[in-house]
């Protein structure tokens, strides 16, 4: 009997112009619906558009279109990025499809029949950004009245939904099972949230103020909320399809979300679901948010990663293949990470070209001079080095398939990549090219083809869900598919011909960057009195903190930086901190360094400690707001740029009095001294 698996998306709000946010959760559904299909399960996987409210009514008043003629044109764009994308779906929903909007109807219905909907009057903060009442739970998700939302008093009779009667129940099912929200972290986040007491959901909007909305069935006078509606697309997109059994798709295997959509889908979704009496989903996934070169993206800074423009800068290495790899080869699931250029040139020339595309080249350079073209048969008994590779093949397979159920994509395609480099250097060790010229070791040659084919096989089978383009064509020119089944050792028949073709993993040319003329010396960094001057010290709060995947003394901390936005740092300050008792503290973080990779995580920046003789560490405490630099008397304030860590080493920082001192002189934070309680003298790192 085949497994199914049912992955989902958020729906895009058509208000939004695709960007790589959008691009990457699309994707990552994308790369895990094409891995389950390898596997053999059955999959639905569901995209779609988000298209009634106030912001819709508003920018198609604006457009001076009727709403539905402006959701046509715009939720166009987000299939238009699917095709892209290459995305499989087999559904796109829009949320004014007449079969999703009647069955909202009928939900809406029943929940008012049993009596869990009820009228009442309300007065709040309304937030036409999020079209959602402003409260304490949403500052606490980062959504509060930013400079540029747009938030009004509202008092108005509206409907609610009994949320807060399912608190308990949502709780217990919560502990009862750990995997439901992943990563770990975003879990004790809902879980903390649940610690308060939960309101009920406001779920209408009267038609004087929004008319673009979904009826509700018991008063004509009223729409629906927009989350109401839009959660439930995830139930109504596989109501019209059944299994191959029969059965239906629902419950979702997996919902994949962005962080900042953890409370909507974690709690109002579930208790939504538990007050029709519909099963739950089986998980919820959250991920990280990107930003381009380290800073966060927005339309103001003109820096808003567009995909389309993307996959034409990047055309002749492959496009959209390249950039479904970085997109997945990137981000650690959860985690935030960071689009550059020199990231998509470190994959397209590092992993795709050197790595997949030269053992492509050798492979198929031997078997086309030796063996007329034709791949040697495997044969029944492996020298050592061949029998390394074979079970290198096996156990990355296993590993894949493993980290796969986790969702940990970046950590199976670096497990991908080491079959990768095995297979490299196998070729280096076993050197084919010095066989060939050896009579005698004609039966080695062949050995050392056919085993380096079949891993080269196993490893574009692997990757195949990520660049299926890319792997299909490569796999064409051995006359292979990756379909279920393959990715078994020893299933490349002998006699296969190893077809020439263009080169499949081109290098990106760089060009040199040209000597700058002599008159741009004038735009060079004013000059410092003192290195002191170009660290730029922040004040930074830890918004969460967790293990490193991979590394035993390293905590992944999130941090807001005011002014300078989130970040992520990497800190090795484990052994002396554990990771749940670091949100909410206030630290001092030297935010101007170069962006460096700690075992495969982003870490833009570093925390300071202080050491004392005992042993024992102890953070440096602000006092300030977060964002505020630190200065010392006489200082200035010229941070240089992407600082390596040879300018910050000179900057001797110790304590004293229980105040941070640079040499002398005290230093504050936001205009207040930065306190520590480690002994006098302690030195600062
Ligand atoms: N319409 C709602 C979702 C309803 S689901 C029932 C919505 N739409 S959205 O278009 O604003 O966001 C869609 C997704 O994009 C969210 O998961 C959000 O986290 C994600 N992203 C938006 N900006 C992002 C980044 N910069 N990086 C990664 N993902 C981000 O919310």
């Amino acid at each position: 009997m085949t497994k199914p698996f049912y992955v989902t998306t958020p729906i895009y709000y058509v208000n939004d112009v695709p960007h790589i946010g959008h691009a990457y959760t699309s994707v990552l559904a994308d790369v895990l619906a094409r891995w389950h299909r390898l596997l053999g399960d059955e999959v639905f996987f569901l995209t779609g558009t988000d298209e009634h409210g106030q912001k819709v009514q508003e920018a198609a008043a604006k457009a001076g279109r009727t709403p539905q003629e402006h959701v046509d044109l715009t939720s166009q764009r987000f299939r238009e990025m699917g095709k892209l994308l290459g995305l499989t779906n087999d559904r796109f929903i829009r949320t004014t499809d007449p079969d999703h909007t009647a069955y909202v109807q009928k939900v809406m219905q029943e929940l008012w029949d049993k009596g869990e909907i009820y009228k009442s009057a309300y007065k709040g903060l309304y937030n036409v950004r999020d079209e959602r009442f402003y409260s304490e739970s949403d500052i606490r998700e980062g959504r509060g009245p930013g400079p540029d939302e747009v938030v009004e008093e509202v008092e108005e009779v509206n409907y609610f939904f009994r949320m807060s009667s399912y608190q308990e129940r949502l709780v217990a099912h919560i502990h009862a099972n750990p995997a439901w929200i992943v990563p770990e972290y975003r879990k004790n986040e809902v879980l903390g949230f649940l610690r308060q007491p939960l309101g009920d959901l406001c779920i209408s909007r009267p038609k004087t103020r929004l008319s673009w909305g979904i009826e509700l069935p018991f008063d004509r006078d009223f729409v629906t909320y927009v989350w109401f509606d839009a959660l439930l697309n995830y139930f109504t997109g596989v109501l019209p399809s059944k299994r191959a059994d029969g059965t239906s798709w629902w419950p979702a295997s997996v919902h994949l979300i962005g962080k900042d959509i953890l409370t909507t889908h974690s709690v109002y979704w579930p208790s939504m679901l538990m007050g029709a009496g519909i099963e739950l989903p089986k998980q919820i996934l959250a991920h990280g948010w990107w930003m381009a070169d380290g800073q966060k993206m927005s339309k103001s800074l003109g820096n808003v990663v567009d995909p389309f423009e993307v996959a034409r800068k990047y055309e002749s290495v492959g496009g959209v293949e390249a950039f479904r790899f970085f997109l997945m080869r990137e981000m650690v699931v959860g985690q935030d990470s960071s689009f550059s250029d020199a990231g998509m040139i470190k994959v397209v020339n590092g992993d795709l070209a050197n790595d997949i595309g030269n053992i492509v080249s050798r492979i198929r350079k031997q078997v086309a001079t030796q063996f007329e073209g034709k791949i040697p048969a495997l044969p029944s008994s492996l020298g050592e080095l061949s029998k390394g590779l074979r079970d290198k093949a096996i156990s990355v397979v296993a590993e894949v398939e493993n980290l796969m159920r986790l969702f940990r994509v970046s950590f199976a395609m670096e497990e991908s990549m080491s079959l990768a480099r095995a297979i490299n250097s196998y070729l280096e060790s076993t050197a084919p090219w010095k066989l060939a010229k050896d009579p005698s070791r004609q039966d080695e040659l062949a050995e050392v083809l056919a085993v380096s084919s079949e891993a080269l096989r196993i490893l574009l089978v692997l990757v195949s869900p990520v660049i299926p383009g890319k792997s299909a064509e490569a796999l064409a020119l051995m006359g292979e598919t990756a379909v279920p089944g393959k990715l078994a050792w020893g299933l490349l028949p002998a006699g296969r011909e190893f077809m020439d073709g263009p080169v499949l993993f081109p290098r990106l040319e760089v060009k040199k960057p040209e000597a700058k003329p002599a008159v741009e010396a004038v735009a060079k960094p004013e000059p410092v009195k003192d290195p002191f001057e170009a660290v730029d010290f922040r004040i930074a709060k830890i918004v969460s903190a967790e293990d490193h995947p991979s590394a035993e003394k390293l905590l992944v901390l999130q941090l807001d930086v005011g002014e300078l936005g989130p970040r992520q740092v990497c800190a090795g300050i484990k052994a002396h901190f554990p990771a749940a008792t670091l949100p909410g503290r206030k630290v001092l973080l030297v935010a101007n360094l170069k962006k460096a990779k700690l075992r495969g995580v982003e870490s833009m920046g570093m925390i300071l400690a202080a050491d004392n003789a005992d042993g024992s560490v102890h953070l440096l405490e602000p006092q300030g707001e977060p964002g505020a630099f630190a200065t010392a008397e006489g200082m200035d304030h010229k941070p240089g740029v992407n600082l390596g860590i040879e300018a910050v080493d000179p900057v001797k920082l110790v304590v004293r009095g229980g105040k941070l001192h640079y040499g002398q002189l005290p230093v504050s934070a936001g205009n207040l001294p930065v306190n520590c309680s480690a002994q006098d003298e302690a030195s600062v790192h």
